[in-house]
């Protein structure tokens, strides 16, 4: 089929995305189908943070460490998103201005998925569901510092043949990180999605786990242990050793099932087969370092990002590590 830039992405200021009120009946649902369980685990976090590395990771804690178990599952099939319709994650259905219908509904559909599940979802603390934000289910949230957020982020847009006009990397910067409105890019700005969880921190107590990106980089053992505490899961350090292994770049790059995670799904009309593909530039795993953002961003888009997240992240005590 022909790639219709014009009906697949809202245009805003002149800058293409994916319109973000594709979501809103999702994120309406959220309120008026609250269906939660107890034992739900709901990974949180801004596009291009290392989200599905982190579901890789919960999962894998999830089934007490268990390699074997887990390897083979494709990594959209390790956890349900809340808020885009499976059918739209594997281009059966495209995103739609009106909303998704009934059936297509990801939390209702998300009513089939046994005990204990793992959800995912772009949207920040504002946007769950009430019996989350009072403390029901766990919720992992994964940061990442926006320097690399944003790179990686451009780098996925860059796309001419998925965008009509291929946002800069100077209004991604703008639309993304230099903002406090809510509309100039999918699921908003960068620090309305961190300072919404990172200031509801206390309110969820034992219920909330902050991941670093740059920490999941440099010591994959220590978050595991803590995740593993979070989860309730005792997991002997051997296995850590392991689990950590397994979840490095290149071998997770090497897996198939989580390696070419993006753009190779096919619907049939009983199955999902997710196909292996390389046609797709910029996929789910890139460069996995903490500091391209040097290769991309110039001295002065990192000045005004500073300048302009530096006093906001100090107000609410929220610290990144930029440089490997
Ligand atoms: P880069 O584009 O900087 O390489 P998300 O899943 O939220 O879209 O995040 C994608 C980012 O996570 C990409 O960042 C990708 O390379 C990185 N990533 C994925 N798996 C990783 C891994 N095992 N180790 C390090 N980074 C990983």
């Amino acid at each position: 089929d022909e790639f219709n830039a014009e009906e697949k992405f809202k245009i805003v200021n002149g800058m293409s995305f994916s319109p973000e009120v594709t979501h809103i009946e999702a994120v309406k649902s959220m309120n008026t189908y609250d269906k939660m369980r107890d034992d739900d685990v709901i990974v949180s976090s801004y596009p291009r943070s290392g989200t599905h590395w982190s579901i890789a990771l919960v999962d894998l804690v999830m089934h007490g460490g268990d390699i074997e178990t887990v390897k083979d599952r494709h990594i959209h099939e390790r956890s349900t998103w809340m808020d885009i319709p499976m059918a739209v994650l594997t281009g059966k259905a495209e995103m739609s201005i009106e909303g998704t219908k009934e059936q297509e509904n990801p939390m209702v559909a998300a009513e089939s998925v046994p005990s204990p599940r793992l959800l995912s979802t772009h949207l920040t603390y504002d946007f769950m569901p009430e019996s989350v934000k009072q403390g029901k289910c766990k919720v992992v949230v994964i940061l990442r510092n926006p320097k690399s957020v944003v790179t990686s982020l451009h780098v996925l847009n860059d796309v001419p043949e998925y965008y009509k006009v291929v946002p800069t990397i100077d209004q991604t910067i703008e639309a993304t990180l230099l903002t406090d409105a809510q509309d100039q890019m999918i699921y908003g700005s960068w620090f309305n999605h961190v300072s919404k969880w990172w200031m509801n921190k206390d309110k969820l107590k034992r219920n909330i786990h902050f991941i670093f990106y740059e920490d999941m980089k440099n010591n994959m053992g220590e978050v595991i242990k803590g995740l593993a505490k979070f989860l309730n899961k005792g997991i002997p350090d051997e296995q850590i050793k392991k689990m950590a292994e397994h979840l490095q770049f290149e071998q997770m790059l090497k897996n198939p099932k989580t390696g070419k995670a993006f753009e190779n799904l096919k619907l049939t009309d009983e199955t999902i087969e997710f196909m292996e593909s390389d046609s797709y530039k910029a996929a789910h795993m890139r460069k996995g370092v903490i500091d391209d953002w040097k290769t991309k961003l110039t001295a002065s888009q990192s000045k005004r990002i500073d300048a302009f997240l530096g006093p906001r992240l100090e107000k609410i005590g929220l610290k990144f590590q930029y440089e490997q």
